[in-house]
């Protein structure tokens, strides 16, 4: 929840439940901008044989994603928040690590993707259900984005499925486990 006094917010919500959307969104909107430089790191530092076959898979989720923050923060605007878009807020707010991996393999950052979405996904879940009883209408935006999310994910998944759809990195939980269990 944001403490900032709210001077309007949409009709036919009290102040109290727009701060406490307006704070659901402000995490989502860590989140969207965290993701999409996480991204980008991962596209400017993937090695190895399938390069360019991930270099390029990687363009269009950045700007899906960015997309993703635009409509967040204009929902907090809209709601009569003020969204914190700076990478201080973010890094100083965020509650998660920042990407642990440099340059490496694709499989590699591919793995570790693995977990950073599954993060992203869990926590947009989890503001989805609070949001239930408190506005459906930013329900729905986030149900539009996780679905995306979701997509997204599938297709890093893709990269660490055997034949049988076991995955690479079954069981792993964090960046650095899951690159290590991918290592090719
Ligand atoms: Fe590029």
């Amino acid at each position: 929840m944001t403490n900032d006094k709210l001077h309007y917010t949409i009709p036919g919500l009290d102040e109290d439940a727009a701060r406490t959307i307006i704070g659901l969104l402000q995490s989502r909107l860590h989140a969207a901008n965290d993701l999409q430089l996480t991204l980008k790191h991962v596209h400017w530092n993937v090695v190895g044989p399938h390069f360019i076959a991930v270099h390029q898979m990687l363009d269009p989720q950045v700007e899906a994603v960015r997309g993703m923050a635009d409509a967040l923060a204009e929902r907090i605007a809209t709601l009569g928040g003020a969204p914190r878009g700076t990478p201080g807020a973010l890094v100083e707010e965020r509650t998660w690590n920042d990407y642990s991996i440099g340059r490496a393999t694709t499989q590699e950052h591919l793995a570790a993707l693995d977990v950073t979405y599954q993060g992203v996904i869990v926590s947009y879940r989890e503001a989805i259900k609070a949001l239930e009883d408190l506005d459906v209408v930013t329900q729905d935006v986030l149900i539009g984005q996780v679905e995306q999310l979701e997509l997204f994910h599938w297709f890093v998944r893709a990269h660490l499925e055997d034949q049988g759809g076991q995955l690479q990195t079954s069981g792993e939980s964090t960046e650095a486990g899951a690159a290590r269990a991918a290592h090719d």
